[in-house]
């Protein structure tokens, strides 16, 4: 309206209003209108060429950047300043492994004088940490005499998205103290976290608060998400404390995080307690504490508080089911897991019923006995099976020695593609059931061809 108005008035002659229409376009993704009312602008600035360049370099790919770039020059013989480049770090980033413009820009800004600016540095890095280039990210972070958190956090960053999770922590141990904010703490704690290297993610935590740099929500998050990977009990309960003293423990989504911790580390009677006093519970608080229930054998509980949450008007989501179906599974309660499935698929709670419903309830039915049942169920079901559920079958087969089911199964998973573990359970059921003439010509087949079961094995940690 505003552009529509500046025409009618005669504006647009006028290079300020010009511009700042060319970034409103720009900035908003319309890319269209920001270069047609650029073209037909009668001259045009740096700053003019900044915001079409920007907005391109947001929305759009990095061909069209560098020919907008090289026209700034040929078409109206202007030079690109330090945020002209800037503004190009998005779409360069995102071309992710084009090395070759990075590395050209990377020289044109050295010939101009604009590498030694720290914005500069920070952006280039990230553009090369980005493009998976670590070793270039390096360089140019070690070139920086003068480096401030960003810089900092930049490198470290870029080791997170790399994966190189020790590096990352090394260059971590070696910032002044006075550097090291918040920032790069929690993004160095949840990147451990996420890489499955939960210790260290503790080590960062407690490092954090001897230097004085107070953790925030977001470092209690991850420090606790670490806590319940590692079910480690001690450093949780220190967490909780922390969150009760500084005023987090009435969050909700804390409080879940606690909860989830409480039930991995087997503390279903504190998760429970914290579940009480929450101030406000959401559906991820419903959730948690069922699966709880279900994971530690009281089915009975998680159904009595699926009867709670409706009464308190909260609305059951697939995952409420999921946490439903699986606590009657673990407690191999099978009629109130055939009312859970039979209301759900009835669409009662206007949830529908996911692949991974269909394979806990099937796993409830097998595994308590109901084999024709179950494997009718897997029949009926609107997905593609997958081989767990046929393999969960089979072994059930196995347990009940029921051959001819068995073959059935494991004509179906064969059909599947999947060819090995189906071997060794039928194999294993004809052996049940002393037909050791079906057993060996089994493996013999299995042998024959080039068939073989990777051991199974499993490790625990002193
Ligand atoms: C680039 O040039 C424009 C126009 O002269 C100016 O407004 C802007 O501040 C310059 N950027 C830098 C980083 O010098
Ligand atoms: C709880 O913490 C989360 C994560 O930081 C935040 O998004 C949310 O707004 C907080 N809730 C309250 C009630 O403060
Ligand atoms: C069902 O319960 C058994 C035994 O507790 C467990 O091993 C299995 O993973 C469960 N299945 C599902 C789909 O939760």
């Amino acid at each position: 309206m505003i552009h529509t108005h500046a025409k009618g008035s005669g504006f647009t002659d006028d290079l300020y209003v010009c511009t700042a229409v060319v970034d409103f376009y720009a900035k908003c993704g319309e890319l269209d209108m920001a270069i047609k009312v650029f073209d037909e602008m009668p001259k045009r600035d740096v700053v003019a060429w900044n915001a079409v360049i920007s907005g391109f370099s947001l929305y759009s790919g990095l061909a069209d950047v560098i020919s907008l770039f090289k026209d700034m020059r040929r078409r109206d013989g202007l030079s690109p300043n330090l945020s002209t480049i800037v503004g190009m770090f998005p779409a360069l980033g995102r071309s992710g492994g084009t090395l070759r413009e990075g590395r050209s820009v990377h020289g044109y800004c050295v010939r101009m004088g604009f590498s030694d600016d720290v914005v500069f540095k920070t952006g280039i890095l990230d553009v090369y940490s980005k493009s998976k280039c670590i070793v270039y990210a390096r360089r140019v972070f070690d070139s920086s005499c003068l480096k401030n958190e960003v810089t900092w956090s930049a490198m470290i960053g870029g080791y997170i998205e790399n994966e190189m999770m020790m590096e990352a922590g090394g260059l971590f141990l070696q910032i002044e103290i006075c550097l090291k904010d918040i920032v790069s703490y929690n993004s160095l704690i949840s990147g451990c976290v996420e890489n499955c290297r939960a210790e260290e993610s503790l080590h960062l935590f407690r490092d954090m608060k001897c230097s004085g740099v107070g953790p925030d929500i977001t470092t209690l998050l991850g420090a606790l998400t670490a806590c319940s990977h590692l079910a480690a009990l001690r450093h949780g309960f220190s967490c909780h404390g922390y969150c009760v003293v500084h005023g987090y423990a009435v969050n909700t989504t804390i409080c879940n995080a606690l909860m989830d911790m409480y039930t991995k580390c087997g503390k279903i009677d504190v998760a429970n307690r914290v579940f009480d006093t929450m101030h406000k519970r959401d559906t991820v608080s419903w959730n948690t504490m069922m699966f709880g229930f279900g994971n530690h054998g009281i089915g009975k509980e998680a159904l009595s508080l699926f009867d709670s949450m409706r009464d308190a008007g909260v609305s059951p989501d697939d995952v409420t089911f999921l946490a439903l179906l699986s606590a009657c599974n673990h407690s191999g309660l099978v009629d109130e897991g055939r009312q859970v499935f039979s209301s759900l698929s009835r669409g009662d709670f206007n949830v529908t019923p996911r692949i991974d419903h269909y394979n806990c309830m099937a796993d409830l039915l097998a595994r308590a006995g109901y084999l024709d049942e179950a494997y009718d169920h897997v029949n009926k079901m609107p997905f593609k099976p997958d081989v767990n559920v046929l393999g969960t079958l089979l072994s059930a087969c196995l347990t009940y020695k029921n051959v001819e089911l068995g073959d059935k199964v494991s004509t179906k998973m064969h059909s599947l593609g999947e060819t090995t573990g189906g071997f060794v359970l039928l194999s294993n059921t004809y052996s049940a059931v002393e037909r050791w003439e079906d057993a060996e010509s089994i493996r013999t087949t299995q042998k024959k061809t080039g068939l073989h079961k990777i051991p199974g094995y499993s490790w625990v940690d002193v």
